[in-house]
């Protein structure tokens, strides 16, 4: 997955484009290109993180150009891999982002036509087949309808010829493309945030559309060449606020801002909500899908859903989802959950589940986003754009919207004092800062943690082991507390750190005893607890509240114990290695 962008103006395109891949960075960053074209196509890409000295070296400048910010799927992470790719005669650049699935097939007759290739990537089959059709046909639209045709997978493009230096076309199928209309400029791009500063008028591209845009002219047309009028949405720019404030990392930026985006989260317009929740109470069979921490968010949905609604639900991972397809007909609601609504495998099981005729609600942070425009029925996170790649705040109001439906279901509502009491939890919890960091020192030698919760504390347990192992690579371990005894006790040792989720509910005991036994083996034992005991060597001390809303307020420990101990390893948190925030492939 990667993110791409591409701009026209009067003007030099090149700062613009170095921020706005810099902005796209959150969706892959091993590697970086970007190609103007003037009379002729002058392009620079390198491995690693985007540097601007290197660029001021190089004195490039255009008012033409796209650029491109990399996580390798096909081909390693080299300079040769990285995007811009060209064609034979450099006369055509483009960027990708998606999978060419037959591009294996299509470089070998493309090879077998004289065609040299100089990367081991499946985008470059794009560049030679536009060049291909483009000496073919002399016609942009038709050499770009042809390559269109002829590859198969999911894509968003952006080419530029030096035959017309004023020119970006750009195609996609199930990989996201915008087009921010700016005074003298047009943007092209994978997200709204790259080029938000210069523009908040947007044209959303739908599936199966292709675009050529001039500095005076923009036409879009279907993949079979006929023309589509499309609408100018106007962005909130808000929404978009990417700055880092005073934080040292977005991550951390993104865990403080939680108090705020728990209350936008739950902003939602009523009639549809209402129409949400009829649909989730109607339903006949209901499935929650979603992968990585959004699951664990639809994992305390499906146990909201039933203690609260009394919905039953299943709730399955997205790349599984397969395996219960057969079950789903036009009688099931999917309840599909992502931040960034762009994650393969949560596209593909709702692709698959409306081919079968169900209906499809989703929970999604960013407007316009594949899966958003594939619902019937969006609920949206608000909670401005998240750059950490590990999910913190757009999981608390994924949080606090299933508590939402959840009582709306019943015709209770979360009202304001109740909000009002997480938030005062979550500031109580943030005062609590030098005793995690000193846990996150005592602990930051150790190679396994284990988290450990019941109930509603299980999904946390699993959120909390998640954001460890992503944030500071060290191995961790989320489960049900009751599972311990099958097996992972055997891996418990003296010192092992064990973190026991356990607020005082119908849990407590259990979970209590399960605490006990593993210190009994030597482990040393993390308390998130509003009863402190002498079985924790540490303890963070949860504020009291209503025993359901726990999950909320108790992740926030563990996210900051990930991020400090992250922070002790060197560990680059904004960024973790071989991670993307959007998982667009499968
Ligand atoms: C990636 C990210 C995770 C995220 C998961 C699901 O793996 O690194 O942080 O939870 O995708 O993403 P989604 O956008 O669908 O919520």
């Amino acid at each position: 997955m990667c993110g791409i962008l591409g701009c026209i103006s009067n003007e030099d395109i090149v700062p613009m484009l170095l921020n706005g891949i810099k902005r796209l960075e959150y969706r892959g960053y091993d590697s970086w290109g970007l190609a103007v074209v003037e009379d002729k196509i002058k392009l620079i890409k390198n491995v690693g993180n985007i540097n601007e000295e290197c660029l001021n070296r190089l004195e490039l400048k255009g008012s033409t150009g796209i650029a491109h910010t990399r996580w390798a799927t096909h081909g390693g992470v080299t300079r040769e891999n990285a995007h811009p790719h060209t064609s034979c005669g450099e006369e055509i650049a483009i960027v990708h982002n998606g999978i060419i699935e037959n591009f294996q097939e299509i470089k070998r007759s493309l090879l077998a036509e004289g065609h040299k290739f100089m990367s081991q990537t499946d985008s470059e089959v794009i560049a030679h087949l536009l060049e291909k059709y483009y000496n073919k046909f002399k016609d942009i639209k038709k050499a770009i309808l042809a390559t269109v045709k002829r590859i198969k997978g999911n894509f968003a493009f952006l080419a530029i010829f030096q035959k017309d230096s004023d020119m970006i076309v750009g195609a996609r199928k199930d990989s996201p493309l915008v087009i921010g209309i700016g005074k003298n400029k047009i943007f092209l791009a994978s997200d709204v945030l790259s080029f938000i500063e210069h523009t908040d008028k947007v044209i959303f591209l739908d599936n199966l559309e292709v675009v050529i845009a001039k500095k005076d002219l923009l036409k879009i047309f279907d993949f079979k060449g006929k023309e589509v009028q499309k609408s100018v949405t106007q962005v909130a720019w808000e929404a978009y606020d990417v700055s880092k404030k005073e934080f040292s990392h977005y991550t951390l930026k993104e865990i403080y801002e939680q108090t705020n985006t728990l209350k936008s989260s739950l902003c939602q317009d009523q009639i549809k909500l209402n129409e949400f929740c009829n649909s989730i109470k109607s339903a006949k069979k209901l499935f929650i899908t979603a992968s990585g921490t959004s699951f664990h968010a639809g994992l305390l949905a499906k146990y909201l859903f039933s203690k609260i609604s009394k919905v039953y639900c299943e709730a399955v991972l997205a790349s599984e989802f397969n395996q219960i397809i057969e079950w789903v007909d036009k009688d099931t609601i999917i309840l599909a959950i992502s931040q960034s609504g762009e994650t393969a495998d949560v596209l593909d099981a709702v692709k698959k589940a409306k081919e079968k005729g169900a209906k499809i609600l989703s929970i999604v942070n960013v407007v316009g986003s594949n899966l958003d425009r594939e619902s019937h029925l969006t609920l949206y996170l608000n909670c401005g754009p998240e750059i950490g790649v590990a999910a913190t705040k757009s999981f608390t109001s994924q949080l606090a919207l299933i508590y939402f439906l959840a009582f709306t279901m019943i015709n209770e509502y979360i009202g304001i004092n109740k909000l009002k009491r997480l938030n005062e939890c979550i500031d109580l919890i943030f005062k609590q800062k030098d005793k995690i960091v000193e846990i996150a020192e005592k602990y930051k030698n150790s190679n396994d943690f284990y988290f450990i919760g019941r109930s509603i504390h299980y999904p946390i347990a699993l959120e909390g082991a998640l954001k460890l192992k992503e944030l500071s690579y060290i191995h961790a371990e989320g489960m049900a507390a009751g599972e311990l005894k099958h097996g992972t006790l055997a891996l418990i040792d003296i010192g092992t750190p064990v973190v026991v989720l356990n607020p005082k509910d119908q849990t407590y005991c259990d979970t209590l005893s399960n605490a006990l036994e593993m210190k009994a083996r030597g482990a040393k034992i993390i308390g998130i607890s509003n009863l402190n005991n002498d079985v924790y060597d540490d303890l963070i001390l949860l504020p009291e509240i209503d025993e359901l809303f726990y999950p909320v307020i108790e992740v926030i420990p563990l996210q900051m114990l990930a991020y400090y101990l992250a922070i002790n390893r060197g560990a680059d948190v904004d960024k973790p290695r071989n991670l993307a925030k959007s998982v667009t492939v499968k």
